[in-house]
């Protein structure tokens, strides 16, 4: 059994021990879709503040495919370049939104959501995809969480076998 901390306070979240906690979640298992399906789980369940939490894979070179996530339902197609997620893969860098009305080419899954990270997921030097944190907060992420999640997918990508996707 996996026992999760409480998201609340805010003040006990911390980047290293969401990291310790994916090392553990994921233990001995490879398996890409599981690993990810966790991962997005034990975020949504451990920071304040979000309204969804999921990763976009890149099925074909010009294209992300909605993958694992918890949230509401949400746009499955985003092409390479557009919206937050694509221009993130395009630039092969973590975009990081406060105000996502004042992004151009923002698309809105959740009429909700004002601010917005998204960090590329990589194998073997290649973007595979984002991962995608949404809040209903503006100005909700900082560059503290940047690095932070940007360390939390390098975990994620060091225990993953990604070849089966
Ligand atoms: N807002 C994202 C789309 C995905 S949803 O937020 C889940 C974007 O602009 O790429």
């Amino acid at each position: 059994m996996f026992t999760l901390n409480s998201p609340d306070p805010e003040s006990a979240f911390s980047h290293e021990d969401l990291r310790a906690q994916l090392a553990a979640l994921i233990g001995d298992e490879r398996d890409a879709i599981a690993n990810l399906a966790n991962a997005a789980a034990l975020v949504w369940h451990s920071i304040a503040d979000v309204n969804w939490v999921g990763f976009y894979l890149r099925r074909s070179p010009d294209e992300l495919v909605l993958g694992p996530f918890q949230g509401k339902p949400a746009c499955v197609r985003i092409a390479v370049g557009k919206g937050v997620c694509g221009t993130a893969v395009a630039r092969d860098a973590s975009v990081l939104v406060e105000d996502v009305h004042a992004f151009p080419g923002h698309i809105a899954c959740d009429s909700a959501s004002r601010s917005e990270l998204v960090v590329p997921l990589r194998h073997a030097g290649r973007v595979i995809g984002v991962l995608d944190l949404d809040s209903p907060s503006l100005a909700r992420f900082s560059e503290a969480d940047r690095v932070g999640f940007e360390a939390f997918v390098r975990t994620l990508e060091s225990g993953t076998d990604f070849t089966s996707l």
